[in-house]
């Protein structure tokens, strides 16, 4: 499969992969300060943390859900730090068995963060002792076995759980209402996408005009993610070019040989937008069809094609399928159909 330039989840492959991971672990915000848009959210976990502070309480456990690469790990970092507390990271799938997280949370102190990423991946056996230790602060420990078995409590220490998913569908409903606090993520301005680049420019010390960073947000899928990738990938064209101060011109150019549009769609998108349009007259189609007809995964169309065509409404949901809008047929030169 071709690596997509815009697709807002990491990648991890090779080792040149690996340093440029490192290189955008340092663009990371650590703080609200820092930590462009998301206004809601971000006012809302800052009363949190005041009030939790003054009350010496740790804060509600946080669930934050949206399409990849809009900033949630990046926020449980901001939320830990904020607190002055230490954060442990994992993983759904990380966790295998009820008893990895018994050690998990026995090892924390209070007041520490657990982040838990994918956490629609946690296995069932697991989410059930997640439960009263979410609610109680209380591990329920079986000591032997057979008739003479019994269940002991554990006093566990008061930790936050900050939970991150793509798919909040995929949460069964018992583990979403345990959290206190739940957040979506939303797309990113132009305005904030600009304020973000021009952040990350100067952290890695490239120099570009503002109508340079306009021209890299607009094709950035509103995703900071894809912002920085993009960035480094224009501060390379101009490398190689020895040019200075990167403006619109080399942008452009630089995003050109990527094929990636005025819009942000790569040679990807516009084939899923056009055979939409042409096997299926423009929709509806159901998520099964469309997914075979690009050769991809239904979970794929859905977390990485799909939330940036809708938010820019060019691909809608109906009951009956996905359809495309008239503004695709003009985005692809195509003439929509009369109505
Ligand atoms: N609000 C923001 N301001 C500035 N940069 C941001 C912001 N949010 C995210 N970023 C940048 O975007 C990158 C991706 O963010 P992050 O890893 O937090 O996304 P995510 O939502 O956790 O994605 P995934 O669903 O793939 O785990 C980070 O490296 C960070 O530099
Ligand atoms: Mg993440």
């Amino acid at each position: 499969m071709i690596e997509r330039i815009v697709n807002p989840q990491t990648t991890d492959v090779s080792e040149s992969d690996a340093v440029e991971e490192q290189v955008l672990e340092g663009l990371r915000p650590k703080t609200f300060a820092s930590y462009t848009g998301q206004r809601l959210l971000k006012q809302n976990m800052i009363m949190a943390i005041e009030a939790a502070k003054v009350r010496q309480e740790p804060v509600d456990h946080v669930l934050l859900y949206g399409p990849p690469g809009l900033g949630k790990t990046t926020m449980a970092g901001v939320i830990a730090a904020e607190l002055g507390a230490n954060i442990r990271i994992t993983s759904g799938p990380a966790i295998e068995r009820a008893g990895d997280l018994a050690s998990l949370l026995t090892n924390l102190a209070d007041g520490d963060v657990l982040f838990i990423d994918e956490i629609h991946r946690l296995p069932k056996t697991v989410e059930e002792v997640l439960y009263p230790a979410m609610e109680d602060f209380g591990l329920d420990v079986m000591l032997g076995k057979g008739p003479s078995a019994k269940s002991i409590r554990l006093d566990l220490p008061k930790f936050t759980i900050i939970g991150a998913t793509t798919r909040a569908g995929a949460l069964s409903a018992p583990l979403r209402d345990r959290f206190g606090h739940v957040h979506r993520l939303e797309f990113y301005s132009p305005d904030e996408m600009i304020q973000i680049i021009q952040r990350a420019a100067g952290i890695l010390g490239v120099t570009l005009d503002r109508e340079a960073a306009e021209e890299i947000s607009t094709r950035a899928r509103l995703t900071p993610r894809i912002a920085n990738r993009l960035l480094k990938r224009v501060r390379d064209y101009a490398q190689v070019n020895q040019v200075d101060t990167i403006t619109r011109k080399t942008a452009r150019e630089a995003l050109h040989l990527l094929e990636i549009d005025d819009l942000g769609l790569d040679t990807s998108d516009r084939q899923l937008l056009a055979a939409i349009i042409e096997h299926y007259q423009g929709g509806p189609v159901g998520l099964t069809t469309l997914a075979a007809l690009c050769a991809e995964e239904t979970t794929t169309i859905e977390d990485v094609y799909e939330p940036y065509l809708m938010q820019i409404g060019l691909l809608q949901r109906t009951p009956r399928g996905r359809q495309v809008t008239p503004k695709a047929y003009t985005h692809l030169g195509l003439i929509p159909p009369s109505l």
